[in-house]
C-alpha cells in the first residue's frame, strides 16, 4: 500500500510512520509536512536513515498549498491519513487563525485533491475534543453530537464535518477516528505529561489549571497507531470510531505519578488561572472498534508513564533543544505572570 501520511514530524504522525514501516514490510510512505514549530524531522532520523530508508519519502509543504497538493497526488496513493494539524488547545486560544488555515481549509484542500484522484481510503485523525465537556458520569460513543469548547477542537470539528460531506456527497471513501488524549515519545513538550516530566527534571513549577480534576482519558500512542493501521486496512467508509485508552485520570493524579517517579517534590505543583472554556471531562467508549477490529490498547497507564518518563530521561537533548528555541517565547507569554 502506497501512502501519503500528513503531519508525519509531528508527535503522533512520526509514531505512526515508524509503526506502519516497523509492521508493514510492503508499505511505502510519503510524509508530507510543514515543519512548523512542532514538526521535527529529528524525531524520524532512525527512519530516514535505517532499514526502510527506500520505502520513505519526506516533503516539506503545506496542506493548505492547493498546487503542491495536486502534484503531489498525481504520483498516485491508495490512502491518505491526514495529521496535520495545529493541536494545542492554548494556542487556539492565543491565537485561532492559523487554526482555521491548517485544520479546515488544509483538510479540504486535501479531500479535493483526493476525490479527483480517485484514492481508496481517506483517514481522518480527529480527537475526542469535538464532543465537548462531560459531567462525572457517562462516555462520548460515535453518536454523541459534536459540541466543540475551543477554537482548536472547533477547527477539528469543522474538519470532521467536511470529511462527512465528502462521503455523503461524493462517496470518497472516508474514515474519521476520534481519540482520546495521546502520550508517549517525541510528544512536544507544550503538552501536559511531557511539559510536567521536563519541568520536574530542571526542578521549574508545574502549572495545574484551575483545582487538577479535570479529567481526561490517556492512550500510549503506540495503541493509537496500531488502532489507526487498523481502520486503515479494514474500517468500513463513511463511519467514525472512537479511539481510547480506558484509562481516565484527573491532572493532578498525572502529575503526582510523574513527580513521584521522578522522585521530585508535590511543591513543585502551581495551581495557575484556569484555561478559559476548560472541558471537565474526557471519556471515551471505543467498544465499536473492539467489536468490529478486535482491536484492544495493550498498555496500561501506569506501563505507558514509565516508558514515557524513561524516554524523555534518555533523549534530553532533544526536549532540550526545544524549550531552549522558539517555544520558550510562547512559554513566557502564556505563563508568564502566572508562575
Ligand atoms: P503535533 O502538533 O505534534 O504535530 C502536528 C504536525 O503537523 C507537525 O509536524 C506540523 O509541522 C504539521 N503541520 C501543521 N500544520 C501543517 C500544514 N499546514 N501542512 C502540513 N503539515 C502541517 O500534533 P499531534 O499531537 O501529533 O497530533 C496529530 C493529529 O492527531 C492532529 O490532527 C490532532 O488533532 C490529532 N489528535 C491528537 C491527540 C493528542 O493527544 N496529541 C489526540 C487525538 C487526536
Ligand atoms: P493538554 O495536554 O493541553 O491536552 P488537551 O487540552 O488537548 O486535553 O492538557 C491536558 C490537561 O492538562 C487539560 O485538562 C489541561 C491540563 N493542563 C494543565 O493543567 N496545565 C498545563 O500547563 C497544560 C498544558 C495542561
Amino acid at each position: 500500500m502506497k501512502l501519503l501520511v500528513t503531519g508525519g514530524a509531528g508527535f503522533i504522525g512520526s509514531n505512526f510512520i515508524r509503526y506502519v514501516l516497523t509492521t508493514y514490510k510492503e508499505w511505502t510512505v510519503v510524509n508530507l509536512d510543514k515543519l512548523t514549530y512542532a514538526g521535527n524531522l529529528e524525531n524520524l532520523v532512525d527512519v530516514a536513515q535505517g532499514a526502510s530508508a527506500d520505502r520513505y519519502r519526506f516533503i516539506r509543504g503545506d496542506i493548505a498549498d492547493r498546487a503542491l497538493v495536486e502534484e503531489i497526488f498525481s504520483t498516485g496513493f491508495d490512502a491518505v491519513i491526514n495529521f496535520a494539524a495545529e493541536s494545542h488547545v492554548d494556542r487556539s486560544i492565543d491565537n485561532a487563525h492559523v487554526f482555521i488555515q491548517t485544520n479546515v481549509l488544509g483538510t479540504q484542500v486535501l479531500l479535493d485533491s483526493a476525490l479527483r484522484h480517485k484514492v481508496q481510503r481517506f483517514v481522518q485523525i480527529s480527537t475526542d475534543e469535538v464532543y465537548g465537556s462531560l459531567g462525572p458520569e457517562g462516555y462520548f460513543t460515535e453518536t454523541t453530537p459534536l459540541a466543540p469548547n475551543s477554537p482548536y477542537s472547533a477547527s477539528k470539528a469543522g474538519a470532521d464535518l467536511l470529511v462527512r460531506a465528502y462521503y455523503e456527497t461524493f462517496r470518497l471513501p472516508t474514515i474519521i477516528t476520534r481519540c482520546s488524549n495521546n502520550y508517549g515519545p517525541y510528544q512536544f513538550p507544550e503538552k501536559l505529561i511531557p511539559l510536567f516530566i521536563t519541568n520536574a527534571l530542571h526542578d521549574q513549577p508545574l502549572p495545574l489549571y484551575g483545582d487538577g480534576l479535570n479529567v481526561r482519558d490517556w492512550i500510549y500512542v503506540e495503541d493509537h497507531c496500531a488502532a489507526i493501521a487498523l481502520i486503515l486496512e479494514r474500517g468500513r467508509p463513511g463511519e467514525v470510531y472512537n479511539i481510547g485508552g480506558n484509562s481516565e485520570k484527573t491532572n493532578i493524579e498525572i502529575t503526582r505519578a510523574i513527580l513521584h517517579r521522578l522522585g521530585k517534590p508535590e511543591s513543585l505543583i502551581r495551581y495557575v488561572t484556569d484555561r478559559p472554556g476548560h472541558d471537565r471531562r474526557y471519556a471515551i467508549d471505543s467498544s465499536k472498534l473492539q467489536r468490529e477490529l478486535g482491536w484492544a490498547p495493550r498498555y496500561d497507564f501506569a506501563t505507558g508513564i514509565d516508558r514515557t518518563i524513561r524516554w524523555y530521561l534518555e533523549n534530553t537533548a532533544w526536549w532540550q533543544r526545544i524549550k531552549t528555541g522558539e517555544y520558550l517565547d510562547f512559554y513566557n507569554r502564556w505563563y508568564g505572570n502566572r508562575i
